[in-house]
């Protein structure tokens, strides 16, 4: 069977790793990847390529950023000649960004197969980009590889055929697991001058929160009042630094005594500076579920998740980004009252050999 496998932005590539190679040691299976250079600076791709081993791309369709009416047509654009060449049986695509369902629909259009990894997740927020690209994906794919249990009941309750739908657990798990100890080198607390335990990590990038003054402004009031009890450490994403710039927010935020603005960091540093955190405050998605597997507390900057099982088994807190929300979070932390989570079902690290087997099954 020839696959070909799709990644775009930064949280595909943790994903499409382990996928990459557990095809490799399937006799059955011939992968090969198209890069649709959605996300194209080192810091954002190559990084995460060398850092995490997957292989060169056998083509780079280069499309960079732009709105996402264009960003989704020039991906369709360049990925049909793709198709029409390699003739692959299948197509997987993973997450839900732009590159995901732009990959998909053409896949569909020509009679191929799709297979969508990390099926199922809803915020039920249809104001979120990748909502949008999460029903529409799944509701053209063949295969639906769930991570989570509610994945699988959205799924059904929105009538997908159950022999359609498989839970293989949750692949960016397997990265994590795979580069745990190695990730123990990174130089990073010693080169930032961080005490393990001692600082918590932020990350912000979701348009809704960064691309308003107004609520911007507020998320900053409350990392000013975190600031003042511990240090901050902030790998910015190019989308929210391009924002703090033109919002004239830039200044206040380089003026918190304790707060470290650090430029995207790669696989290895960010997960050893998340092990090490106190706390984790992040509008990620796939943060939320890595913190959970580290055990590290995880206030999540956003009023819903697509990811319930982190808020129901309590790793994480969805608290928005209300200030006194956050500073409640933030005090349940430093007074030790926050829960020892258990690792939901089928996150232990073999999810992408399931994944093979489902489909070579
Ligand atoms: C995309 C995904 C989002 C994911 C995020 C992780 C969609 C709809 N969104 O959002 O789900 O959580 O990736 O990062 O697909 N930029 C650069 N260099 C890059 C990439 C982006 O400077 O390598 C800047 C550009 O100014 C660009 C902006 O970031 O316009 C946004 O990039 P884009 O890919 O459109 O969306 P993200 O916000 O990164």
């Amino acid at each position: 069977m020839k696959i070909l496998n799709v990644a775009g932005a930064r949280p595909n590539f943790m994903k499409i790793a382990p996928i990459m190679a557990a095809m490799g040691r399937n006799a059955r299976i011939d992968p090969m990847l198209v890069h649709t250079g959605q996300h194209y600076d080192q810091r954002m791709s190559d990084l995460f390529f060398h850092q995490l081993g997957i292989p060169k791309p056998d083509v780079n369709l280069g499309v960079g950023s732009a709105s996402h009416a264009v960003q989704t047509a020039e991906i369709m654009k360049s990925f049909e000649p793709v198709l029409l060449e390699h003739r692959p049986d299948a197509v997987l695509v993973v997450g839900d960004v732009n590159s995901t369902i732009a990959c998909g629909l053409v896949a569909v259009k020509l009679g191929i197969q799709l297979i969508h990894v990390e099926a199922g997740l809803r915020s039920f927020d249809r104001t979120m980009p990748e909502e949008i690209n999460r029903l529409l994906t799944d509701s053209i794919s063949d295969l639906l590889l769930c991570s989570e249990p509610s994945g699988v009941e959205n799924l059904r309750r929105e009538g997908v055929a159950d022999s359609k739908i498989h839970l293989v657990g949750n692949v960016m798990i397997d990265t994590l697991v795979k580069n745990r100890e190695r990730a123990q080198q990174s130089p990073i607390l010693e080169d930032l001058g961080l005490t393990a335990g001692e600082y918590v990590v932020l990350t912000l990038h979701r348009p809704a929160n960064v691309d308003d003054a107004t609520v911007l402004g507020r998320l900053l009031d409350a990392f000013e009042a975190i600031d003042r009890d511990c240090p901050i450490v902030f790998p910015v994403h190019p989308r929210t630094r391009n924002n703090l710039a033109k919002l004239g927010l830039s200044e206040r935020i380089e003026g918190l005594t304790n707060l470290r603005l650090i430029e995207p960091a790669g696989y290895l540093d960010f997960l050893r500076l998340m092990s090490s955190a106190k706390a984790v405050l992040t509008d990620s998605g796939g943060i939320q579920e890595e913190t959970t597997i580290l055990r590290v507390p995880c206030i999540t900057l956003r009023p819903n998740t697509e990811r319930p099982i982190t808020a129901e088994i309590g790793s994480s807190r969805i608290v928005g980004n209300d200030p006194a929300k956050i500073i409640e979070a933030w005090q349940s932390i430093q007074s030790n009252t926050w829960p020892t989570p258990q690792v939901p079902l089928l996150w232990d690290s073999h999810a992408a050999d399931r994944i093979v087997t489902v489909i070579s099954g």
